[in-house]
């Protein structure tokens, strides 16, 4: 019982039957109770008084006393009976009085010894209802219980739609962090939360995409003064090849950042993409290039996903293996519908403490180590972007006898 929807209903219900439920409590209090007895005894008294002045003559039908040698049977009514006793007394007539409850069913008896010493018994008045009633009632509450949980139901999904929009929305936010369009139809107010979450969305999009732009300009209009810097080092006697090498490295953060705006920008179409094909070409080329990439097992699994920034993904992930990690073996496995592609190489691996931020951007294990290894630090962070964007996880981990493994998995088709 813990979500908003069950509380509700619950709520609805349980106001709803307990209102209808004392409502109707309250009627048959106030009508079945039937009279009280200081309007029947006294009634009950001044028939017996009637009775015993006619005897021994004919007793009237309408009297409706009948005669035994016994009172009625039952429990005796204390209350009643006394009070029968003492009108009894008050009116001058010295008889033995019993007022006693039915054992067979709801209402009272009382039985009058008459001075013939025979009993006179009467039903005293009586209006509770019968037993059926308590059927009826029943019959009433539960037909009260589905009706309003029909009510408390419809009601509910009504009061709830918004609510379950928004948490659709959320679920459904991509790894550009910008919103799924949410379809503006129903009632007013979620009319209105559609809108206003589409308007969000928007204003996200659009703010991301200036960002983006930004990011691109800065990495575009650094390459203007870059280049001069380049031409005046030229010149330079002293430490020139010092400055034409960290000129280099500022191109390649320009080259990386406009490449990063470019793959968020332009997301190429979605195909089924044949895994192991791609893993054998990105191969091939590494080993053109002198990389030290070699393959071990590979399963025939095909995945979906764009081919351009899949293909980027894993030459990013490779190529950190092959340098940072020396020499790597790539392994492709057709495991539970899933496509898990393993890259593990013989390097150092990254310090356990700083595994979780080598995907952040900018980020290098040790600046000073990797002097001879040039890169801008945004390799993984591209890699991870485009992974996560088609539905993929890439993860790090250390390997037993040293080295990293890096783990793409996807669904395969
Ligand atoms: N296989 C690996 N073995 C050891 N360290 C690694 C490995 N892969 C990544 N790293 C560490 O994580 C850091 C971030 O990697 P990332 O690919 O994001 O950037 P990069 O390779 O330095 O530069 P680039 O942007 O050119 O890829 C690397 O600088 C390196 O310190
Ligand atoms: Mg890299």
């Amino acid at each position: 019982m813990n979500s908003l929807r069950r509380r509700l209903i619950l709520l609805l219900i349980l106001s709803i039957v307990g209102v209808v439920g004392l409502a109707t409590a309250a009627v048959i209090s106030v009508r079945g109770g039937g009279p009280p007895p200081e309007l029947t005894v006294p009634w009950i008294a001044q028939q017996m008084e009637l009775v015993v002045r006619l005897l021994p003559g004919p007793i009237p039908d309408v009297l409706r006393v009948q005669f035994t040698d016994h009172p009625a049977p039952g429990k005796v009514a204390r209350a009643e009976t006394a009070m029968l006793n003492d009108i009894l007394q008050r009116r001058g007539f010295d008889l033995l009085a019993i007022i006693s409850e039915k054992p067979d069913g709801p209402g009272q008896t009382a039985s009058v010894q008459m001075p013939d010493h025979r009993w006179a018994i009467t039903d005293v008045p009586h209006l509770k209802p019968p037993g059926r009633e308590w059927l009826v009632l029943a019959g009433w509450i539960s037909l009260i219980v589905a009706g309003a949980t029909a009510v408390s139901v419809y009601f509910t999904s009504v009061l709830i739609r918004p609510l379950e929009m928004l948490e659709a929305a959320a679920s459904k936010i991509g790894s550009d962090g910008v919103l799924a369009a949410v379809p503006e139809v129903g009632s007013a107010e979620v009319k209105a939360t559609a809108h206003a979450l589409n308007q969000l969305s928007s204003r996200l999009r659009t703010a991301m995409e200036s960002r983006m732009r930004l990011v691109a300009a800065a990495g575009h209009d650094l390459r203007t003064p870059m280049t001069r810097m380049r031409l005046r080092a030229e010149f330079l006697d002293e430490e020139r090849d010092k400055w034409l090498h960290d000129l280099d490295e500022l191109d390649r953060i320009a080259d990386s950042a406009i490449r990063l705006v470019r793959e968020e920008v332009n997301q190429d179409a979605v195909e089924t993409l044949d895994l192991r094909k791609m893993v054998e070409d990105i191969e091939a080329e590494m080993v053109s290039l002198g990389h030290a990439v070699s393959i071990g097992h590979l399963d025939n699994v095909s995945v979906r996903a764009g081919a351009l920034g899949l293909r980027r993904a894993l030459r990013n992930l490779i190529v950190n293996a092959a340098t940072h990690g020396k020499a790597c073996s790539i392994d492709l496995a057709l495991a539970d519908r899933r496509a898990v592609l393993t890259i593990s190489d013989n390097g150092p691996g990254i310090p356990p403490d700083l595994i979780n931020k080598a995907f952040e951007p900018f980020f290098r294990v040790d600046p000073g180590r990797q002097q001879f290894i040039p890169g801008a630090g945004l390799g993984l962070a591209i890699a991870k972007e485009i992974i996560e964007r088609y539905g993929g996880t890439v993860t790090l981990e250390n390997r037993q006898g040293g080295g990293l493994a890096q783990t793409v998995v996807f669904a395969a088709v």
